[in-house]
């Protein structure tokens, strides 16, 4: 907290910068990512127990019922498991007792951008799974593209699961798997978790639950910036909106304004205005249908070896290959 504020003297955080950034912009937009300090972790392992947000369930079924079909197509000598965005790593965590109990020779490497998150989850991992070999890297999704020749020795398996891949705008989606194709060599293969199209009713709930958990994670973003910015956003001038769009899959967060209203960053030494009714858009989780997902993988020069799918068919692990 004092370093942070310390480094806005100085030099912006990138927190800082985005927000000056997403804010002086037309329309004015914040950015998801940030969502995950301390408080925002905690309010997200609220979101995945929710009876509403059903991803997280989706994958964990996959993982048990399927698990050992989805490890039967991995490299069998050794390789090193790495995995975008690991987060608390509770789904995984299936796979990783599979492999164990097979006394498969392999690394686990979670990257994820929150250090907290990251602590977690090897205190968890190494308490629960003692012969797991876990090395975890802090950073985000484009640190680890440029490091990932770096990253180990052996044939790599690339998880990228919990519809992280939603956060992306479909064009950036493509352009990541497709440098992600460009720094795996042949053999080397990519597990994708991604939410598929459904009834928009069941999207709208997972987004907009009743109990309003969602509502208080994408406002956590404004405590966030009162916390760490010194700003001072009035939290019953906001409000939380939730659209998704059954065309396109986009399935998109807002925060609405209320009210005419200025609000000041002290660390930023300036102040914004926000009309009566204006929104600021937050976040994107991108819903895909499995053809979606087959046209991304052939533009990459994938090959796509399976879809593993719950029983609902709300949600896939698709399992591509580097050939
Ligand atoms: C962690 C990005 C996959 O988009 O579904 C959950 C985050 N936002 N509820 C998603 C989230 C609101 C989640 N991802």
């Amino acid at each position: 907290m004092n370093s942070e504020n310390i480094n806005s003297v100085t030099a912006l955080s990138d927190f800082a910068k985005d927000t000056l950034r997403g804010l002086s912009a037309e329309p004015k937009r914040l950015f998801s990512k940030y969502f995950y300090d301390e408080r925002g972790d905690a309010i997200f392992q609220q979101i995945m127990a929710m009876p509403e947000y059903y991803l997280t369930d989706c994958e964990f079924e996959i993982f048990r019922k399927q698990g050992e079909n989805i490890l039967a197509e991995m490299p069998d000598a050794s390789f090193d498991f790495l995995e975008l965005g690991a987060g608390d790593g509770t789904k995984t965590k299936v796979l990783l007792q599979m492999l164990l109990t097979q006394n498969v020779d392999f690394q686990y490497l979670p990257i994820d951008i929150s250090q907290n998150a990251l602590n977690g989850l090897e205190e968890n991992l190494t308490a629960e799974l003692p012969d797991l070999k876990i090395k975890t890297l802090q950073g985000d999704y484009f640190r680890v593209l440029q490091d990932l020749k770096n990253i180990g020795t052996r044939p790599k398996v690339v998880l990228f699961l919990g519809s992280n891949i939603g956060n992306f705008a479909p064009a950036a989606a493509v352009e990541f798997l497709c440098k992600m194709h460009e720094v795996l060599s042949p053999g080397d293969s990519l597990l994708i978790g991604a939410d598929l199209k459904k009834d928009p009713a069941v999207i709208q709930a997972a987004y907009d639950d009743p109990a309003g958990i969602t509502a208080s994670f994408n406002l956590n973003l404004l405590e966030r910036m009162n916390r760490e910015l010194g700003a001072d956003f009035d939290l019953d001038n906001w409000k939380h909106w939730e659209t998704y769009n059954p065309v396109t899959g986009e399935t998109k967060s807002h925060l609405v304004s209320k009210r005419a209203q200025s609000v000041h960053f002290s660390t930023l030494d300036r102040s914004f205005d926000f009309a009566a009714w204006e929104a600021v858009w937050v976040e994107l989780s991108q819903k895909y249908s499995l053809s979606d997902l087959e046209n991304i993988a052939a533009q990459c020069g994938y090959e796509v070896v399976k879809h593993f799918t719950d029983e609902r068919g709300y949600y896939a692990d698709s399992l591509w290959r580097k050939v």
